[in-house]
């Protein structure tokens, strides 16, 4: 029960691999908040996860949306000991194909998000306090027709690094976990001949389970992880690692 007493909040809980990651933490005593645009897809993930989680509608590229979810953290649970910042897209379109709109949708989300999902979640965080980015084995691959997903996970992979030496003086850590292709509604959505090129790299030779991100997620989430900062946990069936 690593996260007895603890109050955690998940981006994109309502689905694919945020919604393991809640299911993983209230299972080891946690509450958990959800946060994502659509309510239904959140009340379902919050009737199947049972107690202890909390759904918030919100769009995370939206700073008041923001300021709503962690003033009701705030009010409800007064503090936040973990934050997951799992909310993601990847749409596809090679380099020829990019629009502004294609371009600003995944930045929007993947990069500027992230950095005041982080930013706001801080008044309310103290020592002992984790944050683990949902990144992407992507920021270091060059995957053909997914050139803006992976430059913005790149930037969560830097943003890392920044903040956990910034925030290591407040006792915050600082991490990221690399999920390589996951059995998810975003890897659903992308083309049978992606998914089976993507397969095709995972020396496993499958594609991963969102419980097996959401057990490395936990570790770095924990204080199992006590010393460690700054780092990038692949999940990734030895994708990028051979
Ligand atoms: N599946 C993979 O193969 C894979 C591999 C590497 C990395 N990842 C990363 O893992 C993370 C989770 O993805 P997933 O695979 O679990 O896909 P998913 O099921 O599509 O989850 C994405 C979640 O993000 C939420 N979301 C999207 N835009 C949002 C916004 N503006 N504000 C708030 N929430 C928003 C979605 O909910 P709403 O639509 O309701 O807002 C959804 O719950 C992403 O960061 C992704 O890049 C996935």
């Amino acid at each position: 029960m690593q996260f007895d007493g603890k109050v955690a909040l998940v981006t994109g809980g309502g689905s694919g691999i945020g919604l393991a990651v809640a299911r993983a933490i209230t299972a080891q005593g946690g509450s958990v908040y959800i946060t994502g645009r659509r309510q239904t897809e959140l009340e379902k993930a919050a009737a199947e996860i049972g107690t202890q989680v909390f759904p918030i509608q919100g769009d995370v590229t939206r700073l008041d949306d923001l300021d709503r979810v962690y003033a009701q953290i705030e009010e409800k649970h007064g503090k936040l000991d973990t934050l997951i910042v799992n909310a993601g897209v990847a749409p596809f379109a090679k380099l020829e194909d990019v629009s502004e709109e294609h371009y600003d949708s995944i930045f929007n989300l993947n990069a500027r998000a992230t950095l005041f999902t982080v930013q706001k979640a801080l008044p309310l965080m103290s020592a002992g306090g984790t944050i683990v980015l949902i990144g992407s084995v992507a920021d270091a691959i060059g995957t053909p027709g997914y050139g803006a997903y992976n430059a913005s996970k790149a930037a969560m992979r830097s943003f890392a690094r920044t903040w956990a030496n910034e925030l290591a003086e407040s006792g915050i850590r600082v991490n990221v976990v690399s999920p390589g292709p996951t059995e998810t509604p975003m890897m659903a959505a992308a083309s049978s001949e992606v998914r089976a090129t993507l397969k095709s790299l995972i020396p496993l030779g499958r594609v991963g389970r969102p419980e097996e991100v959401a057990a490395a997620t936990c570790f770095l989430a924990s204080d199992q992880s006590s010393f460690i900062a700054g780092a990038e946990l692949c999940v990734d069936g030895g994708m990028t690692q051979v």
